[in-house]
């Protein structure tokens, strides 16, 4: 049935103008199942949202690699075998849990080349040309996975295993092949038309000059070269060398920004986590560039004034609440986040229990506050898909690495770097190309996210470790674009106010809403009764999109349980 939903939707964007084809083929394909499968074991745990991945990081914990070697090896295999979102081109994040020590986070989210300016975003008429901020080569910023998973290894790996263990599972797969199965068949499916602008793309992902058959085995030579080259030389590998040569190169070709010189000089940067508390437990999220952690963490301060656990989960009274937060916080995302390196973000006052204090004087518990009334009028556009990826990972010594990593869109821009395997982001988009102007994702920002020179966009990803009494209690994350940091906030208000399972902390029904536009979105699975009863509150409901797939880590005194979101195809959690 599935298979013919995308076979159909192919079918009709086959026949749509261009422009319209390529908007669409950003929607991505979920199971829409709401749904989690859950693995418990005794020592360490990964999650991620493929499950040969998760095995091969398992793996590397049973050879006496910690949780940031597994977390590596992960990411380098979610390159292979999830393509559309596991990347060497894109960026991310990883917040750390140390036993016994500090936490860290390591951010390497793409930046902007040197070339970028502030209305690089806007056409003739100085209007925002989402086309351009898209789809156009100028949409391609540095790329960070590869400086970041390799700092993660030399800073805070066991020591035991080499990078280049770390990365010889990905090089195999790169080279022996991996079926085309599951999402992997389907998204191909639908990004063929994407993908098939561009002949270098067309030669790794579509043979033939059509997406590969269900069964058929995709073989990236090219990739394993590249691969090999990081495993060989390190970053320079990437960074320097041929393979940089030939991004500039493509990327040239294309008509975008980025140069040589862009890409040896990116830099991984280690940054305190930002930390919050909620109720007995502590978080630790990404600080920015992300806005993941600071709203997050906003939310939680809001809601810690009601006592949820009395209203109960799934509740139209307590699902109402968390909403309201959650408009609070996206209108203070708009307003002033954007890359702290490069302007002021007022993080001391967005993180405090005050200011949380003053917000939640705002919320009527029975009636919902109109968009308008919380920060003057701004355009936007819908929700997002789920093109991004997140992976948890737990080990004996109760570290956790919670990592999220993307391309932005599916498959990114659509463009591999000719002869290295290697997909290219479009995360561009995520600047506001002019303050109000919505991105992707319905989200706009202000002057604070323009784009400028080494500038990283705003992200919404957060990556999240749950500690209590200093232990790791859960660890989790999420794709989704806008709504990841509201996927993230329900899966820790499941487990910490409403006592669920952590398979149905990850499967409960969720809501988002982002301020703007003033629509409260409803996963299918919310009961009609819940929703007509957020309708008769004042509610503009929409229901049907499905949020961002959770695959989370719950230590439980019953061991380690590691959950795989069914929202995505081929999810797998494996102990080691
Ligand atoms: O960093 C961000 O917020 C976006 N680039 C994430 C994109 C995403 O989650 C795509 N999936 N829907």
């Amino acid at each position: 049935m599935r298979l013919v939903l995308a076979l159909l939707l192919s079918l009709v964007l086959a026949a749509s103008p261009p422009a319209a084809a390529q908007q669409a083929t950003d929607v991505s394909p979920s199971t829409g199942e709401i749904d989690a499968s859950a693995v418990t074991g005794r020592h360490g745990m990964v999650a991620s949202q493929e499950a040969q991945a998760s095995r091969i990081g398992a793996a590397v914990l049973a050879r006496g690699g910690n949780a940031v070697d597994a977390a590596v090896a992960t990411a380098f295999a979610l390159a292979v075998t999830l393509p559309r979102a596991g990347n060497l081109g894109g960026g991310g994040f990883l917040v750390l849990h140390r036993a016994g020590g500090e936490p860290v986070t390591i951010d390497f989210r793409e930046t902007a080349p040197a070339a970028a300016t502030p209305n690089m975003f806007l056409d003739a008429a100085g209007n925002a040309d989402p086309l351009k901020a898209r789809f156009s080569a100028s949409a391609i910023a540095v790329p960070g996975s590869v400086a970041g998973l390799a700092l993660a290894h030399e800073k805070y790996g066991s020591g035991k295993l080499s990078l280049a263990a770390l990365i010889e599972p990905a090089v195999r797969l790169a080279r022996d092949g991996v079926p085309v199965t599951g999402d992997l068949f389907e998204t191909l499916t639908l990004a063929e038309r994407r993908l098939g602008q561009w002949p270098s793309s067309a030669k790794v992902f579509l043979p033939g000059g059509k997406a590969p058959a269900e069964g058929a085995l995709l073989k990236q030579p090219d990739l394993a070269d590249t691969l090999g080259r990081i495993a060989a030389e390190g970053p320079n590998g990437f960074y320097r060398g041929p393979v940089a040569d030939k991004i500039a190169a493509t990327v040239k070709a294309a008509g975008g920004i980025l140069t040589i010189a862009d890409l040896a000089g990116y830099r991984a940067v280690v940054r305190p986590p930002v930390r919050g508390t909620y109720r007995d437990y502590e978080i630790l999220s990404m600080p920015p560039p992300s806005s993941g952690g600071v709203h997050l963490i906003e939310m939680l301060n809001i809601l810690e004034g009601y006592d949820l656990t009395a209203l109960g989960a799934g509740t139209p009274a307590a699902l109402h609440l968390v909403v309201e937060a959650m408009k609070l916080a996206y209108a203070d995302r708009a307003a002033f986040l954007g890359d702290a390196d490069q302007v002021d973000v007022p993080l001391g006052k967005l993180l405090s229990k005050d200011y949380a204090a003053e917000l939640r004087r705002g919320i009527d518990p029975a009636k919902a506050r109109p968009a308008a009334t919380i920060r003057p009028d701004s355009p936007a556009l819908g929700g997002g898909g789920a093109n991004t990826t997140h992976l948890s990972v737990v080990d004996r010594d109760g570290n956790a690495v919670a990592l999220t990593t993307s391309l932005n869109f599916n498959y990114g821009m659509g463009l591999v770097a000719d002869g290295t395997g290697v997909l290219l982001n479009n995360t561009m988009d995520d600047f506001s190309a002019k303050p109000g102007a919505p991105n992707a994702f319905g989200l706009i920002g202000s002057a604070a996210n323009a784009p400028a020179p080494g500038k990283r966009p705003l992200s919404s990803m957060t990556p999240a470790i749950v500690l209590k009494d200093g232990k790791t209690k859960l660890v989790t994350g999420a794709p989704g674009g806008s709504r990841i940091i509201s996927t993230v906030l329900q899966v820790i208000l499941g487990r910490v106010d409403f006592d669920l399972s952590p398979a149905a902390a990850v499967a409960a029904p969720r809501v988002h809403h982002q301020w703007r536009p003033d629509v409260l979105l409803l996963e299918r699975a919310i009961p009609p009764a819940t929703a007509q009863a957020l309708a008769a509150m004042g509610h503009t409901i929409e229901v049907g999109a499905t949020s961002g797939s959770a695959h989370t880590i719950v230590v439980t005194p019953e061991g380690v349980v590691g959950v795989a979101d069914r929202r995505a195809r081929g999810a797998g959690a494996a102990a080691e």
